[in-house]
């Protein structure tokens, strides 16, 4: 049985933002979300979450889901905080505390900590920093063993030199808690209830205190700033970017790669730098993403390519499809297999049937198109009349000439032509050719102007 307590109560100065701190992203999700997702993955564990500052804002966000929230109505320090989850703490519960601003910590960490703790064992989460400036510093006697924390303004001189940390994940026992909480003093120079206190009274118990290592320190850096905040963004998108390589996904530059969602990709993807993805993308086998592009909820069929620049959202991509690059696939968008979309062509709410092509410059909406239709160049479809939108509808082998408006509702017949540059704005029966423009004329007798000669 274990109880997860997370502070988050903390205002979160150095962000200058009306967002409470934990609330801000890493990874598309807030740092709060990432501490409870390692939670949950420690086994028969509850989690509960002590809000201060921005509360209201972190309860909302969270509503629904299986969180305990505790009101810490002072930030009196991080002792305190603690103080108020203990009455909604299990009898017999081991507990274990995390920050909410410690967002990568791994939950295989926390299982090791988390090992070790009895009635006779604390344990404390420490790391070894070249400059340990600002962090509780970690005292241990001669034998090596743990004695006590000291912040950084507390310490000595001498224990400034201190290179090993407390990183603030904390492992006990609800009974110890219950003990030392209530015995906590603001007698330092924050006057503040520190948790760290309770170090020194195990000690004075005899209850052994065990210090656990993560596999490496950015798992436990909190995010104070915005720079701090860039930066464990960028050692998480690195950890994404290792385990897509290592599942078989090349990416030409896993430092230049984001995800702020999930990506399910098959055998022999390549990404190429500067994606995003965003929401759940799946990419199937062979599928080839060049720079630049924005992939956001959608599905490409295998071996279909995206080239560079380009953006799809909300879009449902069959096997063998061409895009772009600089095309721009909204939300309804699908593309049937060998679907070819090429640069500044817009596709919203639309069908394209197989091997149909709409390759330059182009505006389809709301429309639905057979297989085998060939859309030239400047093609717009008039789907909206000021108040409603209209769906055109093209059947299968259709050839649109160059700079067509097709003026929806309308259907272009199965085998229909229409002629370049025509206005469209009635039915084309099958196989027939429309044309609708101004015809061309000749003047054979007509002059070109001459400049006016001045003085003459
Ligand atoms: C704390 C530790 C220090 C450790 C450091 C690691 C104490 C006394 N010190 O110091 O040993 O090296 O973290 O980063 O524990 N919080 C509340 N309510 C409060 C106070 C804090 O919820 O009243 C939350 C904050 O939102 C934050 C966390 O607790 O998430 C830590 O608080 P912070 O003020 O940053 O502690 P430090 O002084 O950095
Ligand atoms: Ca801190």
């Amino acid at each position: 049985m274990l109880d997860i307590v997370i502070l988050a109560a903390g205002q979160g100065t150095r962000m200058h933002s009306s967002l409470p701190k934990v609330l801000h992203p890493i990874g598309g999700k807030p740092m709060l979300a990432h501490v409870l997702d390692a939670a949950r993955q420690l086994p028969d564990a509850r989690a509960l979450v002590v809000v201060g500052h921005g509360a209201d804002q972190v309860r909302e966000r969270f509503a629904g889901e299986a969180i305990e929230f505790v009101q810490q109505q002072e930030q009196l320090g991080t002792g305190h905080a603690v103080q108020q989850a203990l009455p909604l703490l299990r009898e017999g519960a081991r507990v274990l505390i995390l920050y909410g601003d410690v967002p990568l910590i791994r939950a295989e960490t926390l299982k090791r900590l988390v090992a070790t703790v009895s009635e006779q064992q604390m344990a404390l989460l420490t790391v070894t920093l070249p400059d340990p400036g600002g962090y509780g510093r970690i005292v241990r006697n001669s034998r090596g063993e743990v004695d006590a924390i000291v912040e950084d303004r507390d310490a000595s001189a001498e224990q400034r030199l201190i290179n090993e940390i407390n990183t603030g994940v904390m492992a006990v026992t609800r009974a110890q808690l219950q003990r030392w909480l209530p015995r906590l003093e603001r007698g330092n120079s924050q006057g503040e209830y520190y948790l760290t206190d309770t170090v020194a009274m195990a000690r004075g118990e005899g209850v052994a205190v065990t210090a656990v290592q993560p596999d490496g320190v950015e798992e436990v850096l909190g995010v104070n700033n915005r720079l701090q905040q860039a930066e464990q963004e960028r050692h998480f998108q690195y950890m994404q970017a290792r385990r897509l390589m290592a599942a078989g996904v090349t990416l030409l530059d896993p430092r230049r790669f984001d995800c702020r969602g999930e990506i399910i990709a098959g055998r022999d993807v390549v990404i190429d730098i500067n994606c995003v993805f965003e929401g759940r993308v799946v990419l199937g086998d062979g599928v080839q993403v060049g720079p630049n592009c924005l992939l956001k909820d959608c599905s490409i069929g295998a071996h279909s390519r995206i080239k560079a620049n380009s953006i799809i959202e909300e879009a449902e991509l069959a096997e063998n499809c061409d895009i772009g690059p600089f095309a721009r696939l909204r939300p309804g968008t699908e593309l049937a297999e060998g679907a070819r979309i090429g640069n500044f062509v817009e596709i919203k709410k639309a069908v394209i049937g197989a091997g149909s092509k709409v390759n330059h410059l182009s505006y389809i909406g709301d429309s639905e198109l057979g297989k085998d239709v060939n859309i030239g160049a400047g093609t717009i479809t008039c789907n909206y009349d000021g108040v409603n939108k209209h769906h055109t509808s093209i059947g299968d082998n259709c050839f649109v000439g160059s700079n067509t408006a097709l003026v929806a509702p309308v259907t272009l017949g199965a085998g229909s032509t229409v002629g370049a540059g025509s206005v469209i704005t009635r039915d084309v029966p099958d196989d027939e050719l429309a044309v609708a423009r101004g015809k061309q004329r000749h003047f054979p007798d007509w002059q070109r102007p001459v400049k006016n000669q001045p003085g003459k």
